[in-house]
């Protein structure tokens, strides 16, 4: 990405070197800093976007990917998006594959920008805006059939190692950079590719800085707890996996648990309180990184992503009613 000043020679140079904000307002009351990457205000309005350039590069690079190719991949909207934006910069064709369950403005969204979507229906016991894992596994089985069927290249997210590789190259040092320095590092996985990429990074200029995986409570599969509620509300991540190919467990130190309730509350809180728009996961990631203040990080500084905008959810009631 060129400075800021200077043109910028196509969308593809807009994604990465977001903002670091301190969130002193949410933070108040709390003995510590939390310091918020703003992923939102990439071209996409996610962190995916990173990662969608990250891995059409690395298999452009490899010979994997072929002038005017398809490429399919199972998203849940930010990655396809961020891929839609990729692929028509650089002129590929893009079929995303996502569940009916995910927020509509997604599947809109990366119409608009030239991908065709394929929706898969939901199973006939989940809900709207409740993306389970079997759910997910319905979505896996209709994108490996398009990609046979096109001869396409297959942008998994859950595999390719640029997922992870994103991170570590860009979003983890631009927080050490514009920090001058963290304590802890908490994060809600989905791929884990963002949690694996930054605590790589992290763990290797600082090993005292301690990372932490956050989960949906009663769907903390990857904590070893038992599943008693995979019908959770944080679209993004939380698919119940109990291993993650791109997750290696030597770089978790610890494993935190947000409820649907807390994870909205704290979306809702950094609206208002700080000006700053995004969804589920973020306020998930935001109340993991309160919790670490009242415990083991007490006084300390925790890094958190805020992983997508809030604009992504008006169709869900994360924005609607009297919430007060
Ligand atoms: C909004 C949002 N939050 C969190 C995640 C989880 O990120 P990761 O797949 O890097 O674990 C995703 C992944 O799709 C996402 O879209």
């Amino acid at each position: 990405m060129p400075p800021s000043n200077q043109l910028a020679s196509s969308a593809l140079d807009l994604i990465g070197n977001t903002p670091l904000v301190e969130l002193s307002r949410i933070a108040a009351g709390l003995d510590g800093r939390i310091f918020g990457k703003v992923e939102f205000l990439n071209p996409g309005y996610s962190k995916k976007d990173r990662i969608a350039l990250q891995m059409v590069e690395e298999a452009e690079a490899s010979g994997v990917l072929q002038p005017g190719a398809t490429i399919v991949e199972l998203t849940s909207g930010n990655t396809g998006t961020g891929l839609a934006i990729v692929c028509a910069a650089k002129g590929y064709q893009f079929v995303a594959v996502m569940s009916r369950g995910n927020s509509a403005e997604r599947a809109t969204m990366m119409r608009a920008l030239g991908a065709e979507v394929a929706l898969v229906d939901q199973c006939p016991d989940s809900l709207p805006g409740q993306v389970s894992g079997a759910d997910l596994a319905r979505v896996e089985e209709v994108a490996q059939r398009i990609t046979q069927e096109r001869g396409a290249f297959r942008a998994d997210q859950f595999q390719l190692p640029g997922n992870a590789h994103a991170h570590y190259q860009h979003t983890a040092p631009e927080i050490m950079r514009q920090s001058g320095g963290i304590d802890a590092f908490c994060d809600f996985i989905g791929s884990g590719g963002s949690f694996a990429g930054c605590a790589r990074y992290f763990k290797e200029v600082d090993p005292a800085i301690q990372c932490y995986v956050v989960e949906p409570t009663g769907a903390a599969a990857f904590a070893g707890e038992s599943v008693t509620r995979p019908k959770h509300r944080i679209q993004g991540g939380g698919y119940t996996m109990a291993e993650l190919p791109l997750l290696d467990r030597v770089l978790v130190d610890g494993c935190l648990n947000v409820s649907d309730e807390e994870a909205m509350a704290m979306a809702r809180r950094l609206a208002r309180e700080e000006g700053l728009f995004a969804g589920f996961s973020s306020g998930a990631n935001l109340a993991a990184a309160r919790q670490l203040l009242k415990s083991k990080h007490r006084g300390g500084r925790v890094a958190i992503l805020l992983c997508d905008s809030g604009l992504k959810y008006l169709s869900t009631d994360l924005w609607r009613g009297d919430y007060d």
